[in-house]
């Protein structure tokens, strides 16, 4: 269906400000296996001061209304924390807004009779599991390869016994601020997660709470991403596209790791009988 249907069943909440009249060019996908195609959508009436996901909220609410499958798309705290969240909008994840999750992204960004393509993240890794959602499970088997600490850290106050200098502490922050949302995964021309990878890695391979299993987990979740993502050409993409602004040094910091994790490996593997 390529025809633009109005939906103008219910007003949008009350606007304060403007309000835009736009055209939604949406991804529907009724399962994985389903063929996709785009679908035209009109949206009067939309408040420039609602988030992203309001107004997909606002579209759904009147498709609804007129008994009409509303668009699937994820999203949990829409506060920018837990990740859920992943729109590919007008060809970029998140949307035009550096910085920004899409559920932190203000249609006053927009224009006036704007037309927004809302896709999923289109990556091999990433099958779409229904309209704008995908399966990010693949992030998962990278975190369950080592992106955890076995030994009891202690309580919180604990942990802050122990000395760190506030530079290993300040980097060891930004990249535990990654929220694993796969923007830089969909980013990628070749698909790759080597931000997410060092992102995950480098929260704990910085710390000293961090270095007993530094090189095995560092072997064991590189190896998973290799497996299940295309590899880095240094393209930078992921960089720009990431909410949180994760730097790509962390991937110069995983390459080292996981260099020094073969050698390693390898020589206390050769010790045992
Ligand atoms: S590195 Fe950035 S873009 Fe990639 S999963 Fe983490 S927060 Fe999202
Ligand atoms: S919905 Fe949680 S980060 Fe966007």
């Amino acid at each position: 269906m390529t025809a633009t249907e109005p939906l103008s069943g219910s007003p949008a909440p009350a606007a304060p400000g403007r309000t835009l009249n736009l055209t939604l060019r949406v991804w529907r996908q009724a399962g994985p296996d389903a063929p996709g195609a785009f679908e035209d959508y009109d949206a009067p009436g939309i408040s420039v001061d609602m988030s992203f996901l309001e107004m997909l909220d606002v579209v759904n609410e009147r498709l609804v209304e007129q008994s009409r499958e509303p668009i699937t798309f994820d999203h949990d705290c829409r506060e920018g924390i837990c990740g859920t969240c992943s729109l590919m909008i007008n060809g970029r994840p998140h949307g035009p807004q550096r910085g920004t999750a899409t559920c932190q992204l203000h249609m006053r960004k927009f224009a006036d009779g704007d037309t927004i393509v809302i896709e999923p993240w289109r990556a091999e890794a990433f099958p779409v599991v229904r309209d704008l959602a995908v399966d990010r499970g693949a992030f998962d088997r990278i975190v369950e390869a080592g992106g955890y600490i076995t030994v009891n850290s202690g309580s919180a106050p604990d942990a802050n016994l122990i000395p760190i200098p506030k530079s290993v502490a300040d980097a060891a922050f930004d990249a535990a601020a990654c929220i694993g949302c796969g923007a830089c995964v969909a980013a990628c021309p070749n698909g790759a997660a080597q931000l997410f990878t060092s992102a995950k890695l480098a929260h704990l391979n910085l710390l000293p709470q961090g270095q007993a299993e530094r090189y095995k987990r560092t072997e064991a979740m590189v190896d998973t991403m290799e497996e299940l993502f295309g590899s880095c050409t240094n393209h930078g993409e992921c960089e720009a596209a990431c909410p949180k602004e994760i730097p790509i040094d962390f991937i110069a910091l995983l390459n080292k790791d996981y260099l020094r994790a073969k050698l390693k490996n390898r020589r206390y593997l050769s010790r045992k009988p």
